[in-house]
């Protein structure tokens, strides 16, 4: 059984795969509306979501299949005190493939060892977020043209962001590839990146305070929010929210094919000014979440084989 718990779980020729399949798909997407007939997607959501819970639910209802679930841990009996393992067991005899986001780093992994379908991590706690990685991927293949040879920002709150986590272990297996790490000393990211993944893989890389002196060096920026959630304290918050926010003045010293991306939500960091540059991209990497999100269920359910 192949469950996506950690982006390192897929190897870089599947994951091509499942950028290639999903690239057919937005090519041909009549070809594909009947292939998950029959299937069910569980989304067991503890956590609040807006794109990664609906852009699953779009995928497999585009695929022709089915969608259950709950929003939110008040609405399932989590609110009881029912372990994730049993939740799990439970939804594996009502669905065919799970896609679970949890607070609590790991849950999706202990869900995946007590059921006999796939379970998908759909971002547990500060830890990872591996179909965002696939989303981003698939964004930067389709607006790049390439996947290596690249200078990527990562800007905002890089040590509770999961998605820049993921990513980072990701694009760390493609050739020639150098990172600068833009965020407040606070928000830096997490040793264990650095150690298990930069320094061990020898990827350059450079953290900075301020965007303005490195932003002209990116061909790609990936902004995130100040993940409000995980603080220990709202004045802490309040103290760091704002600490960038990205207008087109700052914009005016970028490369003209820089890539602006963002997991999204957005909160402050991006002026809305900045939706219309033809840079911005994080509207785009929103519809590419649903493509991949297709592919890669296909890919779980091992019908990817199926269409002709
Ligand atoms: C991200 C997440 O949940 O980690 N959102 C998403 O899935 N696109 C980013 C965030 O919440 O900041």
């Amino acid at each position: 059984m192949k469950h996506l718990i950690d982006p390192t779980d897929l190897s870089l020729k599947e994951i091509d795969e499942i950028l290639s399949l999903a690239e057919d798909i937005i090519q041909n997407r009549k070809k594909y509306s009947e292939v998950c007939k029959g299937k069910k997607l569980a989304t067991l959501f503890y956590e609040p979501s807006t794109r990664t819970r609906l852009s699953f639910e779009a995928a497999m209802l585009e695929l022709g299949g089915s969608v259950l679930g709950f929003s939110s841990a008040d609405a399932s009996s989590a609110a009881k005190g029912e372990s994730v393992a049993d939740t799990a067991r439970t939804v594996s005899k009502y669905a065919d493939i799970i896609a679970m986001r949890h607070p609590k780093e790991g849950a999706p992994l202990v869900a995946s060892m007590y059921v006999d379908i796939p379970v998908i991590n759909a971002g547990d706690g500060g830890h990872n977020h591996p179909t965002q990685t696939l989303t981003d991927l698939l964004t930067i293949k389709e607006t790049k043209k390439r996947l290596d040879n690249l200078t990527v920002g990562f800007c905002g709150d890089l040590k509770f962001g999961r998605t820049v986590h993921s990513l980072i272990k990701q694009l760390s297996c493609y050739e020639n590839m150098k990172f600068i790490l833009i965020s407040p000393p606070e928000l830096q990211i997490p040793d264990y990146i650095k150690e298990e993944t930069l320094l061990k893989k020898n990827i350059p890389f450079q953290e900075v305070c301020e965007m303005d002196t490195v932003i002209n060096d990116l061909d790609i920026l990936y902004m995130t929010r100040v993940q409000r959630e995980r603080f220990f304290n709202e004045a802490d918050y309040i103290r760091l929210k704002d600490t960038y926010i990205l207008t087109l003045e700052k914009l005016e010293n970028a490369k003209p094919d820089l890539k602006i991306l963002h997991p999204l939500p957005r909160v402050n960091e991006i002026a809305t000014e900045v939706d219309n540059d033809p840079r911005a991209v994080y509207f785009d990497q929103v519809e590419y979440g649903k493509f991949v999100r297709m592919a890669l269920m296909l890919k779980l359910l091992g019908l990817d084989q199926t269409v002709e």
